[in-house]
């Protein structure tokens, strides 16, 4: 998804086409945040930057109000999610909710090696099962992530 600057170019395209395999969706309310939708509506912050890649930018400033927003696909829709509260580790998480290292990264492939970045507000999978999001570029996640930490609202 951090290909969002190259799919920053297809906004219109993407605003008249619906997301196939689309679960479950959204309406965007007046004040809505991406972090704000998470939570509402029980979806991983990387789960719903992911699936609306192509419409929602990397800051989460251009969503408006009426706006539909897809929350899961068909095969990749975690709904066991859990929001950060001071002081959270990764580690305490995992142990709440039993889940490896392995699929706790999995599924919430944004977090770094050191759970140094999650923040408070944000929502993570905390399902016991993987599911297969496509590769994550950390990469280009660890470059951009203090200016484009993805929906980083609160
Ligand atoms: C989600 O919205 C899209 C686009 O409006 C629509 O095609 C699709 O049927 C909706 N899916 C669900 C599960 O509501
Ligand atoms: C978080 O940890 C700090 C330092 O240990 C402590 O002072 C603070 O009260 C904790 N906050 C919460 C909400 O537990
Ligand atoms: C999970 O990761 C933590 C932090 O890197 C490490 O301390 C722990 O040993 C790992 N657990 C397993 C089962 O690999
Ligand atoms: C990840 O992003 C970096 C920086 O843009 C790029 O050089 C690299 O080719 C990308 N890797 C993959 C596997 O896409």
């Amino acid at each position: 998804m951090f290909a969002a600057l190259a799919l920053a170019a297809l906004p219109l395209l993407s605003a008249v086409m619906a997301i196939d395999g689309c679960t479950r969706n959204a309406t965007v309310q007046q004040g809505d945040t991406c972090d704000s939708i998470s939570r509402k509506y029980g979806v991983s912050t990387y789960q719903l930057a992911l699936v609306n890649d192509a419409t929602i930018d990397e800051n989460c400033d251009n969503l408006s109000p009426g706006q539909n927003v897809c929350l899961g696909v068909s095969g990749e829709d975690c709904t066991k999610v859990y929001t950060v509260v001071p002081n959270d580790t990764c580690a305490w998480v995992q142990e709440m909710y039993g889940i490896s290292n392995q699929t706790f990264w999995s599924n919430n492939p944004q977090v770094d090696a050191a759970c140094d970045n999650i923040y408070v507000g944000e929502v993570l999978c905390v399902d016991t099962e993987s599911f297969s999001y496509p590769q994550y570029n950390e990469t280009l996640y660890n470059a951009l992530a203090y200016t484009y930490l993805p929906f980083c609202d609160e």
